[in-house]
């Protein structure tokens, strides 16, 4: 089989979106399903992880497969220097798909020109988390009915958050209408403007975030994430930007969603967790389905 790796959302066309959240919607129905015996995937996270890791291993697991892996790099030979590339070179002896997660941009795409098998990319750097991005798409589209024409807001740190990136990209072929909200030092970079620039889509900036929120169908919180500052200041300075309180969802639509792709700091207040329009703890659930429907989609065990 050529190996089909799943770096980037924008390696799927609409039409790969699509199987997935179908598969996705089969295995939201029948998780359990012997799909994967013999099979042996391994999870490498060289950086923390609870939903991506577990839900992952829970998938191959209600799968009928093995996982293997590592938790923390300094348990493998990574400490001794080894190279991303002889370590993946590897573990791809070892496995018939790695799920990788590397602090460092692009290291998903390095991986995917050495590896023998699959590489699924679990997040690498601030660039990309297109798993993560998929159990999203699924989310909005279970919940709305709909992924087209949405009035989306992303708030929090959009320069660092790759979930955000790669939301983006995806929700760009549906005719979104995006919403920053962010403090000035953690705006969406340019990058992500010119993209949508250049697809003629629209979008809005915002720094306060008060009673801005009523037309929106999704609200996208996300942490600050501390551990790509360079200067602690920095994070001292903006950690406490935004907090989602339940009277701020007063006036909102009533099919309108909270999502956030977790862990949580402060960024909602645990009162809301109890409002119907939380959505994030499904969402994390929805992870166990969708990553069930990509890793069978990519060993060609689902049509
Ligand atoms: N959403 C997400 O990537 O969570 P974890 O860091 O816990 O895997």
């Amino acid at each position: 089989m050529e190996n089909k790796h799943l770096i980037s959302i924008t390696d799927y066309s609409k039409e790969e979106i699509f199987k997935i959240l179908d598969l996705a919607a089969e295995f939201e129905i029948n998780p359990n399903q012997n799909l994967l015996n013999n099979k042996v995937i391994a999870t490498l996270f060289f950086e923390p992880s609870t939903r991506t890791r577990l839900s992952f291993e829970s998938a191959i697991s209600r799968l009928g497969g093995k996982y293997i892996g590592f938790t923390d790099s300094s348990s493998s030979s990574v400490s001794k220097g080894e190279s991303l590339k002889d370590t993946i070179m590897t573990v791809a002896n070892y496995s018939d798909m790695i799920v990788m997660r590397h602090p460092i941009e692009g290291s998903a795409r390095w991986a995917s020109e050495v590896s023998q098998v699959p590489i699924v990319n679990a997040g690498d750097g601030a660039n990309q988390h297109p798993t993560q991005t998929l159990l999203d798409l699924y989310s909005i589209r279970k919940t709305q009915g709909t992924l087209e024409n949405l009035n989306v807001y992303l708030v929090g740190d959009l320069k660092y958050g790759r979930t955000v990136h790669s939301l983006l990209q995806a929700m760009s072929i549906f005719n979104t209408t995006f919403n920053f909200i962010s403090p000035e030092e953690l705006k969406i970079p340019d990058e992500y403007k010119l993209f949508l620039n250049r697809k003629g889509l629209k979008y809005n900036e915002y720094r306060d975030f008060s009673e801005i929120v009523d037309d929106a169908d999704i609200i996208y919180m996300t942490r600050i994430q501390r551990e790509r500052f360079s200067d602690p200041m920095e994070y001292e300075k903006t950690k406490n930007s935004y907090v989602l309180k339940n009277e701020m969802l007063e006036n909102t639509k009533p099919n309108m969603k909270v999502l956030h792709p977790l862990p949580r700091v402060n960024e909602i207040d645990t009162d809301v967790d109890e409002n119907e329009k939380a959505y994030y703890f499904t969402q994390a659930l929805n992870g166990v389905y969708t990553r069930q429907a990509i890793i069978t989609y990519i060993l060609g065990l689902k049509k």
